[in-house]
């Protein structure tokens, strides 16, 4: 048997890169977490203060971005800086939606994404897995709970850091990103027909990896790890 490809796609904070951290630690595989990519764009794009797409395209296809495992998970350095440490600002948040809708730059990110995931043994999680990084993924979930829980989630994250944001404008926040996310002309943010449901509302992040594993186990029985 050989390593497999999992696809882990949903809205924000459905727990796709905890989740998907834990599985890639069980199954002994590399983890991609295509988002933190998109952030990183973003983060250039902000510090650059680079504007209209046709500029931000040029500048996207120029940078040598290169994803790596570290402390925290996956980290990402742009022209050999860590950049890790800034791209889960509000400030990105709030503007990556805008940056990750234009083709030019997916298209960048998706070649380095399949070059990643060529040889398998790999999780990756985003909005477009399933879909259009890998259709061909071993094993897809749609991982997915109510906006209300992902925001309280996201809520508790980031009160840590940013006291001064409600509950109620980090749901309005979460709810303006799917939305966008999942309007977008290119690649939007949708469950593969073929990708299976997994509501993890009421679900540990243990159990829902350890949910995760049995649909592998299911599909693939023995496969390598
Ligand atoms: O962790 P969170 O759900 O907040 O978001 P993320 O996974 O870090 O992704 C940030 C943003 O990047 C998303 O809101 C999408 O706009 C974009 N993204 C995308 O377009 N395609 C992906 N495969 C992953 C993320
Ligand atoms: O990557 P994504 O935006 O889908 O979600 P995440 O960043 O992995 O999860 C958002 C927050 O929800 C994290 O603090 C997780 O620990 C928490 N979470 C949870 O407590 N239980 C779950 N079943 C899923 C997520």
């Amino acid at each position: 048997m050989r390593k497999l490809s999992i696809a882990i796609d949903g809205p924000a904070g459905a727990g796709k890169s905890s989740v998907s951290k834990i599985l890639a630690g069980r199954l002994h595989y590399a983890y991609l977490d295509t988002g933190a990519m998109y952030r990183a764009v973003t983060y250039e794009v902000l510090t650059r203060k680079v504007e209209g797409e046709e500029s931000i395209i040029s500048m996207t296809e120029k940078l040598d971005m290169e994803v790596q495992p570290g402390e925290a998970g996956m980290e990402v350095f742009v022209d050999g800086k860590n950049v890790t440490p800034f791209i889960r600002t509000p400030e990105v948040s709030s503007k990556v939606s805008a940056v990750s809708a234009i083709g030019g730059v997916r298209k960048a990110m998706v070649a380095i994404q399949r070059k990643q995931a060529e040889k398998g043994g790999i999780v990756l999680d985003g909005r477009d897995i399933g879909t259009t990084v890998l259709p061909k993924a071993d094993v897809k979930i749609f991982l997915t709970a109510s906006v209300h829980t992902r925001a309280l989630r996201r809520f508790r994250e980031i009160t840590e850091g940013h006291p001064e944001m409600t509950m109620e404008e980090v749901e309005k926040e979460i709810s303006r990103r799917d939305y966008l996310d999942s309007h977008r002309e290119i690649s939007p943010l949708r469950k593969a027909e073929d990708a299976i449901l997994l509501d993890n509302g009421d679900l540990t992040l243990e159990s829902t990896a350890e949910a995760i594993i049995s649909i592998c186990e299911k599909k693939f029985p023995g496969f390598d790890r």
